[in-house]
């Protein structure tokens, strides 16, 4: 077998990576001695994120991912402009492996207090700025308000929520109740009031809704953003990533928080907080609760 087809034979592990809302925007292509990654453009979100940023990040991500399971496979391969994947003099230089790609998730319930320690904060390398949670929690506040009465916003996020098991695509992308750590109440809650969006956003839904995650960032603890150190979103999707595996081989999980700097209010205020260009917020720390494996197209 080909480097390629050898790659191929293994895509269900690069579709780990992550993407925003799960959409999974990748778009593998296999030549004969390339790769190419595409974008597919059905699962962009053009209302959430209209500079694509995350979809950038997400493709990067992806292309880490790829170079990971190739590395592990004994594949001398490395990335190109593009994003393409191509042939390499040696294998890609990692630490992490196909284990860690299986075992990292984002896990959105409650995290154990605590701050994160300076000697991992050192492992994650420069580009990554440390606030604490608590210094957060208004401003998260106006930006769910943001989220959920902005209707494009809000209809987006709808479309890839996928709140009972019997929703037919449950298993294959989006955000599960199980993913978004809801109980069942509070699934069928959001379920029913995104249904009756345009309705409910007049009732106050908004506000309810923004104040349900008011609890999120009460605590001690730590939340990280990922600044730019210049425009090429692909190899920040790719410290991205490799930045939530180093923080998973110290037992610890992330959970983003994008909306902080969708919101146009509260990303100016994050930008002059950690002096530079945010491009990824999440919340860090240890999971009380064991977070769910999502979904993949392709299992
Ligand atoms: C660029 C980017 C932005 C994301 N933004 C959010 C977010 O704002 N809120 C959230 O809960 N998850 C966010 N996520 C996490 C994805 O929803 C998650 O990766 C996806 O559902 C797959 O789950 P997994 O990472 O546990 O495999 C983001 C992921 C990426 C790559």
């Amino acid at each position: 077998m080909s480097w390629v087809e050898q790659l191929r034979a293994s895509e269900a592990i690069c579709r780990r990576a992550p993407s925003a809302h799960n959409t999974q925007p990748w778009r593998p292509e296999y030549h004969a001695d390339e790769i190419t990654i595409g974008v597919d453009p059905a699962r962009s979100l053009p209302d959430s994120d209209p500079t694509g940023r995350d979809l950038t990040l997400g493709i990067g991500a992806f292309v880490e991912t790829c170079l990971i399971v190739s590395a592990e496979l004994g594949l001398a391969v490395t990335a190109a402009p593009g994003p393409r994947l191509i042939p390499a003099a040696n294998r890609y230089p990692t630490p992490f492996t196909i284990a860690d790609i299986e075992a990292r998730r984002v896990a959105r319930g409650p995290y154990t207090p605590g701050y994160i320690d300076a000697a991992v904060l050192a492992d994650l390398g420069p580009g990554i700025v440390h606030v604490p949670t608590r210094d957060l929690v208004s401003d998260l506040a106006v930006a769910d308000r943001w989220l959920f009465s902005t209707p494009a916003v809000a209809v987006e996020l709808r479309d890839w929520l996928r709140l009972r098991p019997r929703h037919p695509r449950y298993h294959l992308d989006g955000l599960t109740d199980r993913a978004l750590a809801l109980s069942g109440y509070e699934a069928r809650f959001l379920s029913a009031a995104l249904r009756a969006y345009p309705v409910t956003r007049r009732l106050g839904l908004p506000a309810l809704l923004a104040a349900s995650g008011r609890g999120l960032l009460r605590y001690d603890g730590t939340v990280l953003v990922l600044l730019a150190d210049d425009d090429d979103h692909v190899a920040a999707g790719r410290r991205l990533l490799r930045t939530w595996l180093t923080l998973a081989r110290h037992g610890l999980a992330v959970h983003p928080l994008s909306q902080l700097i969708d919101c146009p209010a509260t990303a100016g205020r994050l930008a002059e907080r950690v002096g530079g260009q945010p491009l990824a917020v999440f919340r860090v720390g240890r999971p009380r609760a064991e977070p769910v494996r999502s979904a993949r197209l392709g299992g």
